[in-house]
Order: structure tokens, then sequence, then C-alpha cells
């Protein structure tokens, strides 16, 4: 068993910071094309999606909004070095044979992923005081926490990796998957557990603890929990930048590719195929925008309400997607002349000392500062908002955090005689993540009514809202979902 000291895979997500006069692709050649598949969005699922449909010798339209592909896999190369510094995606954990799409792109995975050797300092981030006596669970403890908890994930796995295809009638869903963490936690005894699940990603899931247990098990799943027991790969390439594997899809790719363009209106019919008009944010005024007229339309964007309006939803099919809740996930790297090199600051409540691993705050938070140790002065944050927080909220968050440790001195101020302001140097906004609803939604069928959605009217759905929010399950996901989406055309 290795000791694993590592950085929060939180972040699994992320925009881009580098807006280059983008390229925009498809719509440039032709007002209105014909496509076997349209697939509406080029994260880790629909990049994945598109790649393995031109390869069963289906044609694609993949619309991405962004000017380059990866979603939550972004990186920034510091200024100083070059070196490149993964927002978002931290590692493509093993799962199945999953890194062979990574080698079929061109692509290593023998690559080792980075440790920083961090101080740690436990700050109350609501008064910016250090948490006198807290200590965190011995490695001793936490691993074996960490392994009852992945035996009980590894018995539940296949009903809930890659993605829903065996779960259970609502009858027969277990109590396990049903119960609210906290009570999982206290069944299993697993507590010394809980900080490194809250560390890497279940801080995101926001009121973790309340949530269905089932729910956690996608956040941190299996395959993650696997390789911080050494059980699995974590695996990056030699160069450290996970987004060389979707510069590579994007090349491979080429014109099937509009980017910077969102879907604003459409028809979808049972027996028809569909049609999607795409409206570009760049380029002059119409030269960019097109319809797209495609046998299967595959959603690979995260279905809120609100990113489905496009797609005209009926009333049966909106009040599926309204039921999921959401948290928001930002992730990036600042600077501040306080915060101190060499440290790491997480958010603990004061009533965590001196070793209860059962409380946590509740977002909107900030969930911690990491230095970056390969450069001078940068510090990675994730933080975690409502439904209701915006990129703005949680930039005035993380200033008002950073100034509540320099008003304690927990984070040092140079004395510069004024208020310094922090720098954002990299912000991902990852949006709505960990869709999520209540054990009383999954006893009444809801996995189930999911489920029933996938076809209907030519339309599909991959990406987290359907399985679990890490690259090599939703590539996972897609080798089983999309024999079934390109059957009969
Ligand atoms: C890592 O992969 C690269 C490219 O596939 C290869 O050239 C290199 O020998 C590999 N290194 C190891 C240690 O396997
Ligand atoms: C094309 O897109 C632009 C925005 O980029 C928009 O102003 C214009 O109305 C669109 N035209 C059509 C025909 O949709
Ligand atoms: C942890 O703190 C919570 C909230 O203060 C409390 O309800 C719980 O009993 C505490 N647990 C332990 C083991 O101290």
């Amino acid at each position: 068993m290795h000791s694993f000291k590592i950085r929060s895979f939180i972040g699994l997500l992320a925009t881009t910071f580098s807006v280059a006069e983008a390229a925009v692709g498809l719509c440039s050649k032709a007002d209105s094309v014909e496509r076997d598949v349209v697939v509406i969005g080029g994260g880790a699922a629909g990049a994945h999606a598109a790649v393995w449909l031109r390869d069963h010798g289906k044609t694609v339209a993949l619309v991405e909004k962004q000017d380059t592909l990866g979603g939550h896999t972004a990186v920034y190369h510091d200024p100083a070095t070059g070196t490149p510094i993964n927002v978002g995606v931290q590692a493509w954990m093993e799962y199945k044979d999953t890194f062979d799409f990574v080698t079929r792109m061109g692509v290593s995975t023998n690559g080792s992923m980075h440790f920083a050797s961090l101080t740690s300092q436990y700050v109350d981030f609501q008064t910016g005081k250090l948490v006198d006596g807290y200590a965190a669970p011995s490695e001793d403890a936490k691993f074996a926490a960490l392994q009852v908890y992945l035996d009980a994930c590894e018995k539940y796995e296949g009903m809930l990796l890659p993605g829903f295809f065996n779960f259970p009638e609502p009858e027969q869903i277990p109590e396990d998957l049903l119960m609210p963490f906290g009570q999982f936690v206290e069944k299993y005894d697993i507590a010394a557990a809980v900080p490194q699940l809250w560390q890497s990603t279940v801080q995101g899931v926001g009121n973790f603890m309340e949530v269905p247990t089932m729910y956690i098990m996608q956040a941190s799943p299996a395959p993650m929990v696997r390789a911080l027991l050494g059980k699995g790969a974590a695996a990056v390439p030699p160069s450290g930048n996970l987004h060389e594997l979707y510069e590579r899809i994007g090349d491979f790719l080429g014109d099937d590719v509009q980017y910077s363009s969102q879907a604003v209106a459409s028809t979808r019919t049972e027996d028809d195929g569909v049609t999607v008009t795409v409206q570009s944010s760049v380029g002059d005024n119409n030269a960019n925008n097109c319809t797209i007229h495609a046998k299967r339309l595959l959603i690979a964007i995260e279905p809120t309400v609100a990113n489905m309006a496009p797609f005209e939803l009926e009333e049966s099919e909106r009040e599926v997607f309204a039921k999921l809740g959401y948290t928001t996930v930002y992730a990036g790297i600042v600077r501040h002349p306080a915060l101190k090199v060499g440290t790491s600051y997480g958010n603990t409540l004061p009533a965590a000392a001196p070793a209860n691993y059962t409380v946590y705050p509740l977002p909107a938070q900030v969930g911690r500062f990491d230095y970056l140790d390969m450069t001078s002065d940068m510090f990675s944050f994730t933080a975690v908002g409502t439904d209701a927080d915006t990129p703005a909220s949680m930039r005035a968050l993380i200033g008002q955090t950073i100034a509540g440790m320099v008003s304690t001195g927990v984070a040092a101020a140079e004395p510069t005689g004024e208020t310094e302001e922090v720098e954002f140097t990299a912000f991902a906004d990852h949006g709505m993540m960990h869709s999520r609803v209540s054990a009383a939604e999954l006893r009444g069928g809801f996995i189930q009514e999911q489920l029933g959605l996938q076809g209907r009217r030519s339309t599909w759905y991959t990406g987290a809202a359907f399985t679990s929010a890490f690259s090599t399950v939703l590539w996972e996901y897609n080798n089983m979902l999309l024999p079934d989406v390109i059957k009969g055309i």
C-alpha cells in the first residue's frame, strides 16, 4: 500500500482560459449538413463518443460551446517554466480496458502523477482561524477505512458502473445504496475515510452526508478508491498534460467539430431523425451558423432543464430532468502574496476538532488552497456553490476567504500597507454537477424513468447524469450505450 498524498480530484471538470481566435469548423463549409449522429458537447463523454462513432463507420457532427474539446479537462501553462498544470481532471482512473482509447488516440498513459509534499493547515474559512487541536486520521486508520468503503463499492459496482444498466427494480434497491451517506459511514465505521473522500471529490456533492449513498459511490467510485489504495492506476501522459488527449481528438475529428457554438433550436422525431440549429458565438454574423440533419441526437452535456431548452422537451421528459438536484463546482489557480509557499489550507469546521470526521462545511464554500510546487507562487483552489451561485459570487467568496486568513495572520501578509487583491490565474466553471435525487424518488422508480428516456424521439444521453463523472467510466458507458444508438442506421 503506498501512501498517496493526492491532490484533489475534484475539479473533475473545466472550461478554457486562453481564448485564442476560435476555430469554428463544420458550419463554415455549408449552411446545412447531414450526419448519422449529432453529438452535443465535446467533454470526456461527447469527444469519446464522436471518435467511437467514426471508428464504427458513422458520420458525426460534434457541437462544442468552447473553442477546444475536453470539458472538465483543462490545462494551464505556467508562463515562467511552461510546465502544464491540469485544472480539473487530475488523472485517468484505471477502469476495464478504457486506457485503450487513450492509446488509440496516440497518447501514452505511462507518465507519473505529480505529488507535492505540503504542510497542512486546518482552517475555519468562515473566520480565518486555525482549528486548534484538529488531527487528521492516521494513515493506517484512513487506508483501513478506505478498504472497507471499497469493499462495499465493489459489492454494488455492477449496479452503478459504468451506468445503471443493471440497476435493480425500485423495491429491490439495497438499503445500503439508499441510506444517507452519514448513516452508511456509521454502519460501516468508516469515518476515518471521509476526509480523503471529501478532499478528493465528495465536497462537490455539497451536503453529502445527507445524500443517498449510491450517489457517493458515483462521486467517489471504486476506480478512484482502487487508485488511492494503490490497487489501480491513476494515469497521466508522460507530458503530464491530460488535455493532450483532446488535442489529438480534435485533430482526428477535424471539421466534424463545430466549436464555439451551441444548439439554439431543434426538431426531434421518432422515425425521421432530428434537425438541430447551431449558432456560433464567433465570426461574421451568419457565416458560422448551420442546420444539422441527423438520424440520431446524442446529448453529452449536463441535462439541466435550462440546458435542454433548445431541445423542446415534452412534459414527460421535462419532469424527469426537473427532479435532478445539482451543486456548482469551480476549480482553478490563484495567486496572493499572503498565501504561504509549501502550504495546503483546508476548510475545516471547528466542530471537527479534535477528531470528528463526520462534519464538513456546506456550500457555498471554498474547499482548499494547495500550493503548486512546480510554480513559485501559485495555489490551486476548489470551491463548491449552491445551484444559485455564479462565477462572480464564487470569486467574491474566494477573495473573502483569503482576506479572513490575512486578518487572523493564518496567512502572513507581506507588509505592503494595502490590501492585496487575489489574482485568478485560471478559473474553471464546471457548472452544474453531481446530479442526484432523493431516496424517496429512487424508491419511486426515478432511475427507471431516467433510463426510459433513452432513444425517445431519436435522442440518446451520455455524460455524468447517466453514470459517474470520471473520464474512464464515461468512456466505458459509451462503449456499452453506443451500439444501441446506432442500431438500424
Ligand atoms: C511510455 O510510452 C511511450 C510512448 O508510448 C514509450 O515510448 C515509452 O517507452 C514508454 N515508457 C515506459 C517506461 O513504458
Ligand atoms: C447566426 O448567429 C448569430 C450569432 O453568432 C446571430 O446573431 C444570427 O441571428 C444567427 N443567424 C441565424 C440565421 O440563425
Ligand atoms: C461530531 O459533531 C457533530 C456536530 O457537532 C455531532 O453531532 C457528533 O455527535 C460528533 N461526533 C463525534 C464522534 O464526536
